[in-house]
């Protein structure tokens, strides 16, 4: 009798990893077992942990669920265990945004604040901004985690303490250990309390295995194909299959700026679109931005030539390339051309010569290997 059977109710993402491992979408990995475990143990607790109803009125509140800070280095399958839980923890209340877009949110909102009339006053801003907040989530995962500047830093105390005591649980992945967090940075001393109560809240779980999954996946394979016609498309085809570890994948939705972005297909942290659905209707910067947040690699097809026709759509494919490769977003694309006669247009041609020589790199081992980043300015983590 398998662990797995034995723990029939008691382990829903051990058994979700493990079927994914059996259909062999997934190779086993130990440290990601003891991750899904560890992921088990939050989920349980939270489907248990009653809150509110006729008891919770007289009750004290229930003990604060604590949550997971999965670390590690780049493709160990830390995003992928917090989607799988996320997907998985059957609560109403939660949420999973990209750490970076979290942070930014809340600065927006406490700008926000400040200009109101309450906010005038002497009001405590983090507590006007946590209190919408805190009846809509009970878990928050936060993906990329990380202490950037001294803005954020002074922030995320105040912040995270009060999300905390009104019994949020924060699961999170980061390439960086809680101690390590803004080292050296500016009046660190002042993030030592959050690191702390951080620690406190959250269960540790260090995924430093020997095996780089992502490069695996696109080692030895061309990301890039020239031409049209079925050939190509079922050569994009395979290569789905190979960044999806076989999963066919859904049609999802990306929600930016109140609207939603219909997403054809994703899986495994991959999506797939066509160079029509992304450049030829009204994206823009925000919401690109938001799409490199949500997927580490993305494939794209059907990109065309570009000439004076197309000038909207070229602007966007430019802006696209720019944001996917500040944030190390990995791109899978075909094209109908060659890259060297893509922009065929006079007036975009130095734009274009730099877009070209952006996707030059983004086929590059080092480039492909490398980490995704959720700040474009964020220095790279090897
Ligand atoms: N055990 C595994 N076997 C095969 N592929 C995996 C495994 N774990 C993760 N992957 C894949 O490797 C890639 C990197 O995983 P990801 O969760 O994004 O890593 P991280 O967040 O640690 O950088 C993803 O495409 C993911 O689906
Ligand atoms: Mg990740």
């Amino acid at each position: 009798v398998s662990s797995r059977r034995l723990g029939a109710a008691g382990s829903p993402i051990t058994d979700a990893l493990e079927a994914l491992v059996e259909t062999g979408v997934l190779q086993r990995d130990p440290l990601q077992l003891a991750a899904a475990a560890e992921l088990d143990r939050v989920m349980v607790e939270l489907s248990r942990a009653p809150k509110g109803g006729l008891l919770g009125m007289f009750a004290s509140a229930p003990e604060p669920v604590r949550g997971a800070y999965l670390v590690g280095q780049v493709g160990r399958g830390k995003t992928m265990l917090m989607d799988l839980f996320f997907q998985h923890v059957p609560i109403a209340k939660k949420r999973r945004v990209h750490f970076h877009e979290f942070m930014d949110e809340m600065h927006v909102a406490i700008t926000e604040f400040r200009k109101s009339e309450h906010g005038r006053g002497n009001a405590d801003p983090i507590a006007a901004v946590t209190k919408p907040l805190l009846d809509e989530i009970r878990l928050l995962c936060l993906d990329e985690f990380q202490v950037q500047d001294i803005t954020n830093a002074m922030l995320l105390g105040r912040l995270f303490g009060q999300l905390w005591a009104a019994g949020v649980t924060v699961v999170a992945t980061s390439n960086t250990r809680p101690d390590d967090l803004y080292e050296n940075g500016l009046n660190r001393q002042l993030v030592l309390p959050f690191i702390a109560e951080l620690k406190a809240r959250c269960d540790v779980v260090e995924l430093d295995g020997p095996t780089d999954y992502r490069r695996l996946k696109f080692e030895g394979e061309e990301v890039y194909r020239f031409g049209v016609g079925p050939e190509v498309d079922a050569g994009m085809d395979r290569l789905w299959l190979r960044l999806t570890g076989g999963v066919a994948g859904e049609p999802g939705e990306l929600r930016s700026l109140g609207r939603s972005i219909p997403v054809p297909r994703q899986a495994m942290g991959a999506a797939r679109f066509s160079f029509a659905d992304l450049c030829e209707k009204p994206l823009g910067a925000r919401d690109y931005v938001k799409l490199s947040h949500a997927f580490d690699a993305l494939m794209i097809e059907h990109v065309p030539q570009f000439d004076r026709l197309r000038t909207d759509a070229s602007k966007r494919f430019i802006l696209l390339v720019d944001t996917l490769y500040d944030r190390g977003v990995k791109l899978a694309a075909s094209f109908a051309v060659p890259l060297d006669e893509l922009g065929r247009d006079d007036k975009t041609k130095a734009e274009f010569a730099r877009c070209v020589s952006r996707l030059i790199e983004m086929q590059s081992t080092q480039y492909l290997a490398a980490a995704h980043r959720g700040h474009a300015d964020a220095p790279a983590v090897v």
